[in-house]
C-alpha cells in the first residue's frame, strides 16, 4: 500500500470510534440506572400513601361497625366509598372472608369459583403488607369483643409504577439493538460500495493507458535497433504486473469465480516475484507436505493477500529475518496456510484490531492490507483469516484456512 502522511489520524479515528460507543452505552445505562432509582423512590412514597389510605379505610369500617349511629357516618362511608383502587379483603377473627373491595369478581361467576378467586387474593395480600386490625368494642361496656383484619395489596397504578422501569429499560434496549444493527448493516453496506466502485474505477483507470502501452511494446520489439538490448523485456515485465493489479482491483469490484488451484504453486508464483525485491537479509522459505494440495481460489486475488501478509512481515522484522510459509491440511479437508515472521510481534491488547480498515502503527501506512485480506478471504473465498499467534520474542503467525478442492 502507498505510503500516507497522515495515517497516525486514521488510527485516532479508529480509537474515537471505539470510545463512542462505550460512551453511548455508558449513558444509556447511566439514565437505565437512574429510572430504576428515581421510580424506586416514587413507588416507595406511593407505597406509604396507600398504607395511609389503607389505615384510614380501616379506621373508617371500624366507626361504622362500631357505631352505626354515629353522625360522622357519611364521612366515614365516604372514605370507605373513596378506596376505589387498593384492593382489600376483610376477615374475620377465624380468617373467614367478610367483604372485599376492588377485587375483580364476574357477577356471572360460580359461588365456589368466586371463593377461589378471593382464597387466592388474600393468600397474595398475606404475603405482601401485614394486616391492619379493627377492634370491633362492645357498645355497652367498651370492651373488645372482636378483632377483625384488613389485608390489603398494591393498587394497579403502584403496580404498574413498580414495573415501568423495567419495561421501558427493556424496550430501549430492544431499540438500541435494532438500531444498532441497522446501523452497522448500513455502514457496511456503505463500505461495501466504497470499495467495490473504487476498486472498478481504479481497474478502469490504469485500463486505458495500459492497453496502449500494450500496443507500444508490440511496436518496439519489430525495432531492429532495440533487438537484444533486453529493454523491452523489462518494459514487458512490468506491463505484465500492472495487468496483474488492474486484474485485482477489477477482481475485487466484480463477484470472482473460483477455482480449483495448485496452492503450492501460487505461494511459489509470489515468492518468486518478491523475493528478488526484498533485501537480502529477508529470507521466505516454503514448506509443504504435498506440492499437490489443490484450493478453489481466485488466484490475483489470492496472490494479494499472500503479498500483503508478506510485506506486513517484512515491515515487522524490519528489513531483516525470516519468513515461513507452511502449506498445510486440517481437519474437514480445510487447506491451512501459516505465514510466520520473526518480527517483532503484535501486541496482545492490538490483536483484535489489526484487521479493522485504518488501523496502523505505521507512519506510512494506510491501514487496509490486512483489511483487504480478510475481505478476500472471508467473503471472496469463504475461508478464515487470522492471527494464530504472536509473541514478542518470536514474531507473528497468521493462518488462512481455505476450503480444499
Ligand atoms: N506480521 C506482523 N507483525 C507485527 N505487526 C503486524 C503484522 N502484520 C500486521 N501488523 C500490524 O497490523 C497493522 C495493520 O496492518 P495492515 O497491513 O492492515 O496495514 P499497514 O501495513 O499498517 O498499512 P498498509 O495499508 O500499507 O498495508 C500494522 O500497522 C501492524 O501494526
Ligand atoms: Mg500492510
Amino acid at each position: 500500500m502507498p505510503g500516507n502522511p497522515s495515517s497516525p489520524a486514521s488510527t485516532e479515528f479508529y480509537k474515537d470510534n471505539t470510545n463512542l460507543k462505550w460512551i453511548i452505552l455508558g449513558v444509556s445505562l447511566i439514565i437505565s440506572v437512574g429510572t430504576i432509582l428515581f421510580t424506586n423512590i416514587l413507588v416507595n412514597q406511593l407505597k406509604e400513601r396507600e398504607r395511609h389510605q389503607v389505615e384510614l379505610f380501616a379506621k373508617a369500617l371500624e366507626y361504622t361497625i362500631n357505631d352505626s349511629g354515629n353522625e360522622i357516618l357519611f364521612i366515614t362511608e365516604e372514605i370507605i366509598f373513596k378506596n376505589n383502587s387498593i384492593p382489600t379483603i376483610l376477615v374475620d377473627e377465624k380468617g373467614e372472608i367478610i367483604s372485599y373491595h376492588n377485587i375483580e369478581i364476574s357477577p356471572e361467576w360460580s359461588k365456589e369459583k368466586k371463593d377461589e378467586v378471593l382464597k387466592e387474593a388474600l393468600a397474595d395480600m398475606k404475603k405482601v403488607y401485614p394486616a391492619i386490625d379493627i377492634v370491633l368494642k362492645d357498645a355497652g361496656n367498651q370492651g373488645t369483643f372482636a378483632v377483625q383484619k384488613v389485608y390489603y395489596k398494591n393498587s394497579m397504578l403502584l403496580a404498574e409504577l413498580i414495573l415501568f422501569p423495567y419495561v421501558e429499560t427493556s424496550i430501549l434496549a430492544i431499540f438500541g439493538f435494532i438500531s444498532y444493527l441497522a446501523f452497522n448493516y448500513s455502514k457496511t453496506s456503505e463500505q461495501n460500495r466504497v470499495w467495490v466502485g473504487l476498486a472498478k474505477e481504479t481497474a478502469h483507470q490504469i485500463g486505458t493507458p495500459l492497453s496502449s502501452l500494450m500496443a507500444w511494446v508490440e511496436v518496439l520489439r519489430d525495432d531492429p535497433e532495440l533487438k537484444n538490448k533486453g529493454f523491452v523485456e523489462e518494459l514487458d515485465k512490468d506491463i505484465r504486473k500492472l495487468r496483474i493489479v488492474t486484474e485485482r482491483f477489477s477482481s475485487i469490484g466484480s463477484t470472482p469465480i473460483l477455482k480449483e488451484e495448485n496452492v503450492f504453486q501460487l505461494v511459489n508464483n509470489v515468492v518468486s516475484y518478491l523475493q528478488p525485491r526484498l533485501s537480502s537479509k529477508v529470507k521466505i522459505e516454503v514448506y509443504t507436505l504435498s506440492e499437490s494440495i489443490k484450493a478453489n481460489v481466485h488466484a490475483p486475488l489470492f496472490e494479494w493477500v499472500l503479498e500483503n501478509l508478506c510485506k506486513n512481515a517484512v515491515d515487522a522484522m524490519e528489513n531483516t529475518g525470516t519468513i515461513a510459509i507452511k502449506i498445510l491440511r486440517g481437519s474437514d479437508s480445510k487447506v491451512l496456510i501459516d505465514i510466520s515472521d520473526t518480527g517483532k510481534g503484535i501486541p496482545k491488547k492490538l490483536v483484535q484490531s489489526v484487521f479493522k480498515p485504518g488501523f496502523t502503527t505505521k507512519k506510512r501506512g494506510w491501514g487496509l492490507g490486512l483489511a483487504l485480506a480478510k475481505r478476500i478471504i472471508e467473503m471472496y473465498h469463504e475461508g478464515k483469516i487470522f492471527v494464530k499467534s504472536s509473541d514478542e520474542s518470536q514474531g507473528t503467525t497468521f493462518r488462512i484456512e481455505l476450503k480444499s478442492a
